[in-house]
């Protein structure tokens, strides 16, 4: 008897189910009513009662064998058997794919218009010294335009700041290219300001400069007329107004004609019906030569805009915080764009 239950204890030790039905079978074989362990329990009457003790236990142990067997791969088949039975009829769960920001939609697509009258890509860096950001623009320390932009100065070194514009980067650009020069400079700048709904103390501007030989005030105007025309539609009417900018002589701000259509029309253009978009002008001939550029023999136009501002124009946000809370809520809105 003994040596029966030792050779069983091997059997059930080495078993392997390949299948859920072989599996059974085992369980049949060992558990079932006429199974062996019923008929080893029977024959425990007929051994010698010095024996029966021990072998009873070495028929519990065999007992707990197979039982330990059949539940460590009762599992593994219950897997399978979830995983084989997809139901293929149900439908799909759509994954979630994240989209661009708006303020990289509508820079990109500034990008594109001028892209395609052969403006190239220029940028710099957001931390830049006093030359670039003011100096080379006709800023000079101590200038009172200079409060224009509110700025944020490093503590650690106060001829570092937080560029308050992109012009820095075309300053760079005219002092390492040589003219014709035609460029657009993207990026994010920073100016020290109450942060509200139409405010932020960081933003995102565009500028573009255009540098050659007898460049004019028609050519500025006729690019921004086809800027405007390609941003906001064909019908698109502009109209400029003489401004001061240090950097450029003469100088001028552009609005477009935005209608007086509904009440919310009368607010954002303060009854006029015109919105501004953006500052421009003749480069100043001090900007030119402060960038090694011959002022006698070239001459050129620039502008800044910024993107928020656009976006807010383009896609009817009332508030430009928005812009920078990550509000999924927010920026799902323009993931078909
Ligand atoms: N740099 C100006 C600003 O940030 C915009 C501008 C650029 C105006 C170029 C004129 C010409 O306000």
């Amino acid at each position: 008897m003994f040596s029966q239950i030792e050779q069983l204890l091997k059997e059930v030790n080495s078993f392997y189910p390949k299948s859920k039905e072989e599996l059974e079978a085992f369980r049949v074989k060992y558990l079932g009513k006429k199974g062996l362990l019923s008929s080893l329990f029977n024959g425990l009457k007929e051994a010698a009662p010095h024996d029966k003790k021990s072998a009873g236990l070495s028929i519990n142990n065999l007992k707990n064998a197979v039982l330990n067997k059949i539940n460590s791969h009762k599992n593994t088949f219950e897997q399978v058997i979830k995983k084989n039975s997809i139901d293929t009829s149900r439908p799909i769960r759509l994954n979630s794919f994240g989209s661009r920001h708006p303020i990289s939609l509508i820079k990109n697509q500034i990008i594109d218009i001028f892209k395609k009258i052969g403006f190239g890509i220029s940028e710099g860096p957001e931390i830049e010294d006093d030359w670039h950001n003011f100096s080379a623009l006709n800023l000079p320390k101590e200038h009172p335009a200079r409060d224009m932009q509110d700025t944020f100065f490093l503590q650690t070194n106060p001829d570092l700041l937080l560029r308050t514009h992109t012009s820095s980067v075309q300053v760079r650009h005219m002092e390492n290219n040589p003219p014709p020069i035609r460029t657009i400079s993207p990026g994010r700048v920073y100016r020290n300001e109450v942060i509200s709904a139409r405010a932020h103390c960081l933003f995102h501007q565009i500028e573009g400069l255009y540098i050659d030989e007898r460049v004019s005030f028609a050519d500025l105007k006729q690019t921004i007329m086809y800027f405007a025309k390609e941003m906001f539609g064909e019908e698109t009417r502009i109209r400029l107004r003489p401004s001061f900018f240090p950097f450029t002589e003469p100088s001028a701000e552009v609005d477009i004609y935005w209608g007086l259509k509904n009440d919310s029309d009368y607010r954002i253009t303060k009854g006029t019906g015109w919105l501004e978009i953006l500052g421009c002008g003749m480069v100043d001939p001090n900007v030119l030569e402060n960038c090694k550029i011959n002022s006698k023999t070239h001459s050129g136009f620039a502008f800044g805009m910024g993107i928020e501002r656009i976006a807010m124009l383009k896609y009817g946000v009332t508030d430009l915080r928005l812009f920078f809370e990550n509000d999924v809520r927010f920026l799902k809105q323009f993931s078909a764009l």
